[in-house]
């Protein structure tokens, strides 16, 4: 058995494989199949301070190799979240990283206030969702608005603060630096990116909300070669998803510069995904005498 751990911002994961914000829930349904202490960590879905109902429907289109969502961070609210559903997160023996979003700097420091005062172990500010009018995509495709948000956050907590990013920008390395100068402690990338569908009998979009993030097996190059970017560009760890579906996408992810990986749309095609992902990069390990993951991150010899 290799050793599979890794350490980000202090905090330790057994393996550096977590299932992405808003393909898990809360857990509740796959405890029902595996234990969640398997999982390096878990990301939440994207809370906010008030409850949100989400989107019209159709919200999901499937595309060739992958899928479009427009969700619209539908979610029981901050409140909720923490009384209900974290308690039981954080008996399962895994690292919790607390999603979540706002419409306004204010909405989004009054949330990390709130998370601040539990024992999750991680928060992640979401500045990229591509599904929302107000904050989302708007904060996270701005040095300024990126840099802005971090740092009203950073202030409002103690607890390890990682920024997820839009790929839907001319350079994420510079959103990156700007959000490291501005306290965050790691990076997450890549949210899904902004696609369409038109259905040719009707001659309307597939989704209600005309555009929806695209995820699944196709973004994946495209998650490689931000990931690389971003990690050549800041000095704290990046933790990279993106269409990664198997063992040597998490692996090829890694050596891009990603110290951790997250699984996201593999996760409804199959909802063991990430225990298999985990067991085919252990299997990678092994068969090239490799002894830590550890060694693996950032290991591309770029030419
Ligand atoms: O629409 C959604 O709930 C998706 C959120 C995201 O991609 O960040």
């Amino acid at each position: 058995m290799a050793d599979l751990s890794v350490n980000i911002c202090g905090v330790d994961f057994k393996n550096p494989v977590i299932p992405a914000s808003g393909v898990f829930g809360y857990g509740r349904e796959y405890e029902e199949l595996y234990p969640l202490s398997k999982l390096g960590g878990i990301a939440t879905k994207g809370t906010t301070l008030h409850r949100r109902n989400g989107n019209l429907s159709p919200r999901i289109a499937e595309t060739p190799s992958g899928m479009l969502n427009s969700v619209g961070l539908q979610n029981p609210g901050i409140d909720y979240f923490i009384s209900t559903e974290l308690p039981n997160l954080l008996k399962k023996d895994t690292v919790i990283l607390a999603n979540f979003a706002g419409s306004t700097v204010e909405e989004c420091v009054e949330a990390a206030e709130k998370l601040d005062d539990t024992d999750v172990h991680m928060l992640e500010l979401n500045i990229s969702c591509p599904n929302v009018k107000q904050g989302g995509a708007a904060f996270g495709t701005s040095c300024e608005m990126a840099a802005e948000v971090t740092s009203r956050v950073r202030k409002a907590t103690k607890k390890p603060l990682v920024v997820k990013l839009s790929p839907n920008v001319t350079s994420i390395a510079e959103i990156a630096k700007a959000v490291e100068a501005a306290g965050a402690d790691a990076v997450s990338l890549i949210n899904t990116l902004l696609g369409m569908r038109i259905d040719v009998n009707t001659c309307r979009p597939v989704l209600k909300n005309n555009v929806g993030g695209m995820s699944g097996p196709a973004v994946f190059p495209i998650a490689v070669r931000m990931v690389w970017q971003t990690a050549n560009a800041v000095k704290i760890p990046v933790i990279g998803m993106g269409g990664v579906s198997s063992g040597r996408d998490a692996i090829e992810l890694m050596m891009a510069g990603a110290s951790a990986v997250q699984v996201g749309a593999a996760v409804f095609t199959d909802p063991f995904a990430p225990v298999k992902i985990i067991e085919e990069m252990n299997d990678f390990l092994d068969s090239k005498g490799i002894s830590s993951i550890r060694d693996i991150i950032g290991s591309v010899k770029a030419w």
